[in-house]
């Protein structure tokens, strides 16, 4: 049995509603999951005190492309199909080179190491290789989640247009050899229903039938030609979601991630509703790309899964304090122009951390008893005002999101191992 210690200032979820504050206190953590709070030191393996600096929860990130990052707070003056073109897909089609990939990769993981990021669920490429590349490497480095290769059989270019039966050869490759890894796992990914066969969404929806515990990610009504372009494609379909609903992509049977969800119609949040789909809201990828302002809170209003996700590099930026950030203003905006309900600060932090729980295969994003032992330490020592000494850890923590989101964070510890 390995015991740590960990002395400092914690703030954690208990609920949407509610954070906790534990101020000056051990924690103790054994075997890589919380044990508890004490009021005094007790005998470990390891200790560390991190004197006033602020202890929180890891973070999870439910949807970012990971090789994407290399142009990240680049080319934010197109809207997504013309992006998708222009920028998005020529990079992609870079990660056919191992070479590449594994220098860009490797640049990916140590801007990661510096977020508060411990869970992610990502997309790679269309390339098998690279993509088991990215999945090993976040492995080692301690992650925990999803990592998918990519699947495209229609409308994009020529070098990411791939064959449908050798993509899903490759796809169940990809799943095969990343069984043996420790934390992370396989998602299947394909990319939208655009860059989708019925074959090709066919195929994949027995892979999912056979393997009921895989995690299936895409994205669904993140801008308005896009959900044109869909509907021109599948005069048939009643809306966007139903499709994905057709292939039970919906969270019937394997757990679902739908990432944006700016213009739903009713009928598809009965869907995601109903189907306990994960939406992975992305707020800055939403307003960099003029997408749109996602309905959080009414979303929220009917118990659908809301997490929070960067979209690097629609998102540009890697950290999720940015992303906090982003959505609390999101909801205001649709607050003062819909009337919808304005999220609260402990409710937006909750959303980036405990709400996405359940998508993980272990506990994790608060501090309890027996869950994993994710945390990240930082520092607001650089935040000087004459309120400093009143401020609860709350509202440190809040001034934190807004105005140091990018700092590099003090410590990381995933299922109780220090990784920075
Ligand atoms: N829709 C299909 N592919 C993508 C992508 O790479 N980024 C975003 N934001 N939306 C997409
Ligand atoms: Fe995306």
């Amino acid at each position: 049995m390995k015991r740590i210690l960990i002395k400092g200032n914690f703030i954690y979820p208990l609920s949407k509603e509610r954070l906790e504050e534990k101020r000056n206190a051990f924690l103790i953590i054994e075997n890589g999951r919380f044990v508890s709070f004490s009021d005094h030191a007790v005998p470990s393996d390891e200790e560390y005190d991190f004197s006033d600096n602020i202890i929180i929860p890891g973070l999870s990130d439910t949807h970012l492309h990971a090789p994407q990052y290399q142009f990240a707070g680049l080319y934010m003056d197109k809207s997504l199909l013309e992006w998708l073109n222009e920028h998005t897909f020529p990079e992609e089609a870079k990660y056919k080179d191992m070479k590449y990939a594994e220098k860009a990769y490797s640049i990916f993981i140590s801007a990661l190491n510096k977020s508060p990021t411990t869970r992610l669920s990502c997309f790679a490429t269309i390339h098998e290789d690279s993509s088991f590349l990215l999945a090993s490497m976040l492995d080692d480095a301690g992650y925990s989640g999803y990592v998918g290769k990519v699947n495209m059989d229609r409308n994009s270019p020529p070098d990411l247009t791939e064959d449908t039966e050798e993509s899903i050869k490759s796809t169940l490759s990809f799943i095969r050899r990343t069984e043996k890894l420790k934390n992370i796992s396989s998602a299947v990914t394909p990319r939208f229903v655009p860059s989708c066969t019925d074959s090709m969404m066919k195929a994949l929806s027995e892979i999912l039938l056979d393997n009921p515990g895989l995690v299936v990610q895409s994205h669904l009504c993140e801008n308005k030609d896009e959900i044109e372009w869909v509907r021109s494609l599948h005069p048939e379909a009643e809306n966007y979601a139903s499709v994905y609903d057709r292939y039970g992509m919906l969270g019937r049977r394997n757990k679902s991630i739908m990432a944006h969800v700016c213009w739903p119609e009713d009928a598809e949040l009965d869907l995601l509703e109903n189907r306990n789909v994960f939406v992975a809201h992305s707020p800055s990828s939403n307003e960099n790309l003029s997408s749109g302002i996602a309905p959080v809170s009414r979303m929220l209003e009917r118990g659908i899964n809301v997490t929070l996700s960067s979209d690097v590099a629609g998102g540009s930026s890697i950290s999720m304090f940015s992303v906090i950030s982003r959505a609390l203003s999101h909801s205001r905006i649709r607050n003062a122009f819909f009337s919808d309900r304005a999220l609260t600060f402990p409710e937006a932090f909750y959303l980036s951390c405990l709400s996405s729980s359940p998508l993980f295969s272990s506990q994790s994003g608060s501090i309890f008893p027996s869950w994993d032992a994710d945390l990240v330490v930082i520092s607001d020592s650089s935040i000087k005002s004459t309120l400093n000494e009143g401020l609860s850890l709350s509202e440190r923590l809040e001034r934190y999101v807004y105005s140091c989101a990018e700092l590099p964070v003090v410590a990381k510890f995933i299922k109780g191992r220090k990784v920075v």
